[in-house]
C-alpha cells in the first residue's frame, strides 16, 4: 500500500465498549506510527481521558445543532474542546437504531466540516441490497444526499468509510475484490464532482477487519485503511492492523 499517494488511516470505533483501564492501556501502549494516521473513537465520556495520546481522537456521533434543547447530544464545539479531530457520521448502527436518514447524516457532515473537524462518513448496504444487486445505487444515494447539502468541496475535507452492514460484527468480511469494487465505484462517483479531490480523499473499509485479513484488504488500490470495530479493543490486534496499513 506504500505506493499509494494517500497516507493510510486506521480508525478504531470502540462503539459502546471500553473503560478507564482500556483508555490507560491504549495511552500507554499504542505506539506512534509516523506513516499511518491512527484515530481512536471511544465513547464520548472517555474523550477527555486521552490526554497526551500518541494518536488522534474521534467521536462516534455529533449533533448537527450548535446548542440548545437537544438532551443527550454533543455539539461540534464541545467535541473540539475535548481535542477531537475526527467524527464518525452516519454509522449504520446510528442510521438503523437512531433514525438517522440520509438528510440527517448530510446535515451532520456539513456541521462537522464547518467546525473544521474531519467527518468519517459511513456508507454501506444491508444484505438484501447486496443480494438484489443494488449496491452501487444504494451507496450512490447515500453519497448524493451529502453532496446535495455540502457542495463538492466536502470531498477535500472528508474521509469515507465503506462498511457493508452484513460484514459488521459478523466475522463475515467482504472479500478484497468485493471491497475494492465498491471503493473504486465511490472514487469514480466522487471524481464526477471533484476530480482532483477524489484522488486524494481517503476511503476506508470497515466490517470484520482483523489482524489476519487487514493486509490483503489494505493492499487494494482504492482502500486507504480501515474503520475497525471489535479488533480495535485489543491493543495487539489493533497494532497489527495499523502495521498492515503502513
Ligand atoms: P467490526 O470491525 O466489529 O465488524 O465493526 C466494524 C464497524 O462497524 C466499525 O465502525
Amino acid at each position: 500500500m506504500n505506493n499509494k499517494i494517500r497516507k493510510p488511516l486506521v480508525a478504531g470505533n470502540w462503539k459502546m465498549n471500553g473503560n478507564n483501564e482500556l483508555v490507560r492501556d491504549f495511552v500507554k501502549c499504542l505506539e506512534k506510527t509516523s506513516d499511518v494516521d491512527v484515530v481512536i473513537c471511544p465513547p464520548s465520556c472517555y474523550l477527555t481521558a486521552f490526554e497526551q495520546a500518541q494518536f488522534s481522537l474521534g467521536a462516534q456521533n455529533v449533533s448537527s445543532f450548535t446548542s440548545g434543547a437537544h438532551t443527550g447530544e454533543l455539539s461540534t464545539s464541545m467535541l473540539k474542546e475535548c481535542k477531537v479531530s475526527y467524527v464518525i457520521v452516519g454509522h449504520s448502527e446510528r442510521r438503523e437504531n437512531h433514525g438517522e436518514a440520509n438528510d440527517i447524516v448530510a446535515s451532520k457532515v456539513k456541521a462537522v466540516i464547518e467546525a473544521g473537524l474531519v467527518p468519517i462518513l459511513c456508507v454501506g448496504e444491508p444484505l438484501e441490497v447486496r443480494e438484489s444487486g443494488q449496491v452501487f445505487d444504494f451507496v450512490k444515494a447515500q453519497l448524493d444526499a451529502v453532496a446535495s447539502v455540502c457542495s463538492n468541496t466536502y470531498i477535500e475535507l472528508a474521509v469515507i468509510a465503506y462498511e457493508p452492514i452484513w460484514a459488521i460484527g459478523t466475522g463475515k468480511t467482504a472479500s478484497p475484490e468485493q471491497a475494492q469494487e465498491v471503493h473504486a465505484f465511490i472514487r469514480k462517483e466522487l471524481a464526477q464532482l471533484n476530480a482532483s479531490a477524489a484522488q486524494s480523499i481517503r476511503l476506508l473499509y470497515g466490517g470484520s477487519v482483523n489482524a489476519s485479513n487487514a493486509n490483503e484488504l489494505f493492499a487494494q488500490n482504492d482502500i486507504d485503511g480501515g474503520l475497525i470495530g471489535g479488533a480495535s479493543l485489543k491493543i495487539e490486534d489493533f497494532t497489527a492492523i495499523c502495521q498492515a496499513a503502513s
